[in-house]
């Protein structure tokens, strides 16, 4: 069964507490980190929250930007992602703001939580899924009756640690917060019990004002999917194709390959091929393709760097040509960093459309290779 790319996003205080005990919720990161999380917003299908969150810092959950919004529907989605939240008991306020601002919004429950909330009044779909609530089923309701193929999860801890146990998340953003809290009776985002898989996998880290963003895989790459060898030669074909890009003070050297489902080779690319400035390595490829080419929907774009999600070069960034040309695999080998866009999340983009999306970052340094003089 398919499951939706779940994604937990969470900040928490250098001694591991999601907040105090005191009625207003912490403030752990600033303006710059509240911008990135709304990209990420923006780039999903639904946003979920356990109740306690909805109880505790009667959140809104928006995208706050009109532009994000305004891009959302240009690109055929809702306005809003699709708000979320579980509760066993159903006892929830049915003025909280979480009703009644944003889209569509989903309660995930028990029979008796279906009851209560109904009583009380809850304005929101009520999806009431046996007597105990199995995440598993909640991830299948929402991907197959929802359509959600890529789901953000804002905490509280029960909620994280439970995914987390499970193995049900694909990907943890967390933000660390340079404060204390120091009060044992305040939440903390991961509890006790047992966890699986041993080490995350780091896959980024980032300073944001004063705060550092990390990103982890609690699973081994490409949750669910295997590997094979032919990914690897791909990638590693895509990282020597990066060494034959025109030197750039602005722009990073990147090569790609668009590979059929039958493992033949359609087209390969790299930045500024053709002594085009502005060319970038999956555009070049994808442009030797003929659009009605119908091995594209089975096919595999291996970029050295994530597809980008935003340029100024051009109407359309890389990510959203691979989903225009009917592509919904990617195979990269480095997270774009912060260089020329900051925040830039390609592969949200690209799982927004339904591509699936592996990072074999095992090749990183061999991508990194060709933009050295462009760190620091
Ligand atoms: N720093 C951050 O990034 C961040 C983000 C979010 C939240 N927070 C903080 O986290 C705290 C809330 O965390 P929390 O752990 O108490 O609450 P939570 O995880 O948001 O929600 C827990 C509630 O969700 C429902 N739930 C969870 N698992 C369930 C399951 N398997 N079946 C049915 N229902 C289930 C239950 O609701 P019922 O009780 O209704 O049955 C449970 O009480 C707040 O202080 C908030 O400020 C911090
Ligand atoms: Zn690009």
């Amino acid at each position: 069964m398919p499951l939706p790319h779940v994604l937990l996003s969470a900040a928490v205080s250098l001694d591991g507490y999601l907040d105090d005990t005191g009625p207003e919720r912490l403030l752990l990161s600033g303006p710059a980190d509240f911008e990135r999380v709304d990209e990420v917003r923006a780039s999903v299908d639904a946003i979920l929250v356990g109740a306690g969150t909805v109880r505790a810092d009667n959140p809104r959950l928006l995208v706050n930007s009109a532009e994000r919004r305004a891009a959302r529907v240009a690109a055929g989605q809702a306005e809003y992602p699709l708000k979320v939240t579980v509760s066993a008991t159903g006892e929830l306020d049915p003025a909280a703001r979480f009703w009644h601002t944003g889209g569509d919004k989903v309660l995930v429950t028990t029979e008796d939580g279906a009851r209560r909330a109904r009583a009380l009044g809850i304005a929101a779909g009520i999806v009431p899924l046996g007597n105990v609530l199995d995440w598993r089923a909640a991830l299948e309701y929402l991907h197959d009756r929802r359509g959600v193929r890529r789901l953000m999860v804002e905490g509280g801890g029960s909620v994280h640690t439970q995914l987390l146990q499970q193995e049900l998340a694909d990907e943890l953003q967390l933000v660390l917060a340079p404060l204390f809290v120091g009060d044992p009776a305040a939440p903390r985002l991961f509890g006790p019990g047992a966890y699986q898989g041993g080490r995350l996998r780091l896959v980024e880290s980032r300073r944001i004002e004063d705060v550092v963003l990390m990103r982890y895989r609690p699973t081994a790459p490409g949750v669910g999917e295997r590997v094979a060898a032919a990914d690897r030669h791909w990638l590693a074909l895509a990282c020597e194709l990066a060494e034959l890009c025109p030197p750039s003070e602005t722009a990073f050297s990147v090569g790609a390959v668009v590979v059929a489902g039958d493992g033949s080779e359609l087209a390969r690319g790299y930045s500024r091929e053709g002594n085009d400035p502005r060319v970038h390595a999956e555009e070049a490829a994808l442009a030797k393709v003929g659009p009605d080419d119908v091995r594209l929907a089975g096919a595999t774009v291996y970029s050295s760097l994530e597809p980008c999600a935003r340029r100024a070069s051009r109407p359309a960034p890389c990510a959203r040509l691979i989903l225009d040309a009917g592509v919904r695999r990617v195979v990269t080998a480095w997270r774009e960093p912060d260089t020329f866009v900051p925040g830039a999340d390609g592969s949200g983009v690209l799982a927004g459309g339904g591509a699936a999306v592996v990072v074999l970052d095992e090749y990183e340094d061999r991508a990194k290779a060709p933009n050295r003089h462009l760190e620091g």
